[in-house]
């Protein structure tokens, strides 16, 4: 039914976009991962992905411009040209910024330099690369959908209001990241392109699973902040629950109902949690 490029399918929540949307007969997926032998060993270990014949995994790393030309002219050869929907899904959490407050990173000014850079890297440069080497091909698709997999800590009001100190370099990026979409909106929005910039939610793929105590008792200091913005919050979600909310955010948006540029969470609002 559409023909899908996500970036970043190796692990967390691009392999559950990978698995779940070719799941759907008629769809084809074009996955970019960076190490590929590594994902195609791992889908065919997969009992419920190895057979399916709609699976494209493509080499890249994301920040890359000539990796990223190659993916786009070899997806052009797969799908005979055109795509609807490119998902912008490659991402870094930084081991570097979660813990504690901008002061704090200061005191490494070459570490906090240097991931911040990375940051940039993966989540800014390489989207406006991503976007625009693949934009020839989406421009001749049915759908138009351009989604950037962004972070509720971004949000410039989640962060004042509820004093979010944490994940600094990280949400600069995300923030960074999300005005790219919008502008990219802003010029494509004419031709009927919708781009949007997604929360997934907070989703469990084990970011935090060597964790010292130490550094889990600052997080739990974040986890305190996040329940009074939203005191219904239980935890972490599953990568299988958050795709399919995410993707129905995708699908009610369009640029006709004047959703272009927009940054929402899975739930299609600004109730990031
Ligand atoms: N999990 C959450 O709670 C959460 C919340 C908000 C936003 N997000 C966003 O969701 C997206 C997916 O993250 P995740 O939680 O699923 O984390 P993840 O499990 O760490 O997955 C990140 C993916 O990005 C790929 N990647 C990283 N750098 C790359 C590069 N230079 N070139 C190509 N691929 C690269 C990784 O590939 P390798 O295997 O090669 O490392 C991996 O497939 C990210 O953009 C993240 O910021 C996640």
């Amino acid at each position: 039914m559409a023909v899908y490029v996500i970036t970043g399918v190796s692990k967390g929540l691009g392999y559950e976009f990978l698995r779940q949307i070719s799941g759907e007969p008629g769809n084809t997926v074009v996955g970019i991962v960076r190490d590929k032998a590594t994902t195609v060993k791992k889908i065919s270990e997969d009992a419920e992905l190895k057979a399916r014949t709609n699976i494209h995994i493509l080499k890249a790393d994301v920040t890359s411009y000539d990796d990223l030309k190659q993916a786009a002219a070899d997806t052009a050869k797969i799908t005979g040209g055109s795509i609807d929907y490119l998902v912008a899904n490659a991402g870094r959490v930084s081991q570097f910024d979660p813990y504690d407050p901008i002061s704090v990173l200061g005191e490494k000014p070459q570490e906090l330099e240097a991931e911040l850079n990375k940051l940039i890297s993966i989540h800014v440069t390489a989207n406006i690369h991503l976007y625009n080497l693949f934009m020839p091909l989406i421009l001749k698709g049915k759908t138009k959908k351009v989604i950037a997999i962004s972070s509720g800590l971004a949000d410039l009001d989640l962060t004042a209001n509820y004093d979010l100190d944490l994940s600094v370099l990280y949400s600069v990026s995300k923030a960074a990241m999300n005005m790219v979409t919008a502008k990219f909106s802003a010029e494509y929005k004419k031709d009927g392109v919708l781009f949007l910039s997604i929360c997934p939610g907070m989703v469990d793929v084990g970011h935090y699973s060597n964790s010292t105590p130490e550094q889990l008792a600052k997080f739990g200091g974040i986890m305190e902040k996040f329940l009074k913005f939203a005191p219904h919050f239980k935890g972490a979600d599953t990568p299988e629950n958050s795709i399919p909310a995410v993707r129905s955010v995708w699908e009610n948006a369009s640029v006709e109902k004047g959703d272009g540029g927009a940054f929402l969470s899975h739930l299609g609002n600004k109730q990031w949690l």
